[in-house]
C-alpha cells in the first residue's frame, strides 16, 4: 500500500484580484518526500505556497493537510496544524539576535523542550551557535538563511516549505560576486 499523502492539492485557483494565477494546479507531498517545484519566474511557484500557508485565499479548489481541508483557513491556524513557511523574504527581526530570532519559532509549542530544540538547531547549524548574541543583521545573506530555516525548525513542522531556499547560498553568490576585471 502506498503512504497516504501528507499533503493534497487538489485543482486549486489562485489569482490576484481577476488575475488567474493557478489555474487547477494539482500535486501531493508524501511524508518523507521532498518535492521541488520548478518554473519560470512568475510561473506562480510562490503562489502555490502562499497559497498552502493561508498568505493567500484560493478562489476554488482543496488543499488537504493531513485528510483536514486548511485551504481558506488564516495563516495561523494553518501554522497550528503544523506547516511552516520560509519565505522568500526571509522576514526576520534584524534588530533581534539570532538566538531571539530562534526562539520566536517556538512560540506556538510554548516553553516544552526550547531547550533541547534549540541545542539541535545550533547542532546543524553550528555559525549560528558562534553568532547567537549577534544582532541578525549582522550576519551575511546565506547565514541569514540558516536562521530563518532554523526559526522555522524551531516550530517542529510536520511539513517545511522553503521559497528559494538556495538564494544567499554560497554558490549563488559566487554567481553574483561583483563584476570582475572584465568590466
Ligand atoms: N500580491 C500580489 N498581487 C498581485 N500580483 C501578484 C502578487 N504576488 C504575485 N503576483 C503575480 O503573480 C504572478 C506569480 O508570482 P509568483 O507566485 O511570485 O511567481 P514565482 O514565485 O513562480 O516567481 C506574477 O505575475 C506576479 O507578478
Ligand atoms: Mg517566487
Amino acid at each position: 500500500m502506498p503512504d497516504k499523502p501528507l499533503l493534497e492539492i487538489r485543482d486549486l485557483h489562485v489569482g490576484y484580484g481577476k488575475k488567474p494565477i493557478l489555474r487547477g494546479a494539482s500535486y501531493d507531498v508524501l511524508p518523507g518526500e521532498c518535492l521541488t517545484l520548478l518554473g519560470a519566474n512568475g510561473s506562480g511557484k510562490s503562489t502555490s505556497l502562499n497559497a498552502v500557508c493561508g498568505f493567500v485565499r484560493p478562489s476554488s479548489g482543496s488543499v488537504l493537510f493531513d485528510g483536514t481541508e486548511t485551504a481558506g483557513l488564516p495563516p495561523h491556524r494553518i501554522f497550528a496544524h503544523g506547516i511552516a513557511q520560509v519565505s522568500q523574504a526571509r522576514d526576520l527581526f534584524p534588530d533581534l539576535s539570532v538566538e531571539d530570532n530562534l526562539r520566536l519559532g517556538a512560540m506556538r509549542r510554548g516553553g516544552r523542550e526550547l531547550a533541547g530544540t534549540l541545542a539541535g538547531i545550533y547542532d546543524r547549524f553550528p555559525r549560528l551557535k558562534e553568532r547567537r548574541r549577534q544582532p541578525t543583521r549582522t550576519l551575511s545573506g546565506g547565514e541569514q538563511q540558516m536562521v530563518a530555516i532554523g526559526r522555522a525548525l524551531m516550530s517542529k513542522p510536520r511539513l517545511l516549505l522553503l521559497d528559494e531556499p538556495r538564494v544567499g547560498s554560497r554558490r549563488n553568490s559566487a554567481k553574483r560576486s561583483p563584476r570582475s576585471s572584465t568590466h
